[in-house]
């Protein structure tokens, strides 16, 4: 007698990092939302206070959505945290196409986070990315000692990856990948989707406590598997460039980004 084995649906990728593959979208929310959580209650509890950066694009919107109306995260401490931008583009603030716009709407009006906590990205600004840049390091900087080596760095930053490998705006052969200094650039060029972006660096990105990748769907699966691989730098593929100094590294995924 003979058994077939069922193939394994998914190959858990390795990547840099933990890997967390959930079952569906739904249960990749409630993962990345009870890791958040943690993380926000710890921040509070050690420095009084918990910075978080968060990503636009399609994918984390439900997230965000479900963060606001699923008692799992009702004790998600909103009114310590502040609100940064990974990534934006140069539209106007009522655009769709701006990121502020979207999780202001989603998140900042439903809940307590206190108005001045929000830190959009002011893209009306000419000089938008050295403004962003002050205001962080001016923010982060508040009750930390100059030599204190935590200064300067952002909680929980959460991190989505195009289908061409790029995360928040750093694109494949743009100079921003080369950054080393500045912690937010403008960004701009033949692999940039337009509009032009203003984006966090990997010197800021890396220095993060945690950084989360959160990344679902078949559409994704083909560069999972490439970023997977060893064979591409940062350069083709910039979210191999996400490696935090000290932090920790997740990536949240489902069984359709893993090609399952
Ligand atoms: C943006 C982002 C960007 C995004 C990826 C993935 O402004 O578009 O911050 O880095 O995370 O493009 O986007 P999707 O989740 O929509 O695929």
């Amino acid at each position: 007698m003979s058994y077939e084995i069922e193939p394994d649906p998914f190959e858990v990728p390795s990547l840099p990092g933990g890997v967390i593959v959930a079952a569906d979208e739904e249960d990749a929310q409630e993962r990345i939302g009870r890791d958040l959580m943690v993380a926000a209650k710890q921040a509070v509890r050690e420095r009084g206070v918990f910075h978080l950066a968060l990503s636009g694009g399609g994918t984390p919107m439900p997230f965000y959505r479900r963060l606001m109306i699923d008692p799992l995260f009702r004790e998600m401490p909103w009114s310590r945290t502040h609100l940064w931008i990974v990534d934006e583009r140069r539209a106007p603030f009522d655009s769709d196409q701006n990121n502020y716009k979207h999780i202001h709407e989603i998140l900042v009006e439903h809940s307590d986070l206190p108005g001045p906590n929000a830190h959009p990205i002011p893209v009306d600004s000419p000089s938008a990315a050295e403004d962003y840049e002050n205001e962080l390091r001016e923010v982060l900087a508040i009750g930390g000692v100059p030599d204190d080596p935590d200064r300067g760095r952002l909680d929980f930053i959460l991190l989505g990856m195009g289908s061409d490998g790029h995360t928040a705006s750093l694109f494949p052969h743009t100079a921003a990948l080369d950054e080393e200094v500045r912690w937010v650039v403008d960004n701009d060029g033949p692999s940039v989707v337009p509009p032009p972006r203003i984006t966090m660096t990997y010197p800021l990105i890396n220095a993060a406590r945690v950084v989360a990748f959160y990344v679902l769907g078949a559409g994704k699966a083909e560069m999972i598997r490439r970023v997977a691989s060893v064979s591409e730098g940062f350069e083709t593929l910039p979210c191999k460039g996400i490696r935090p100094a000290s932090g920790e590294l997740g990536w949240y995924l489902d069984h359709a980004a893993c090609g399952g």
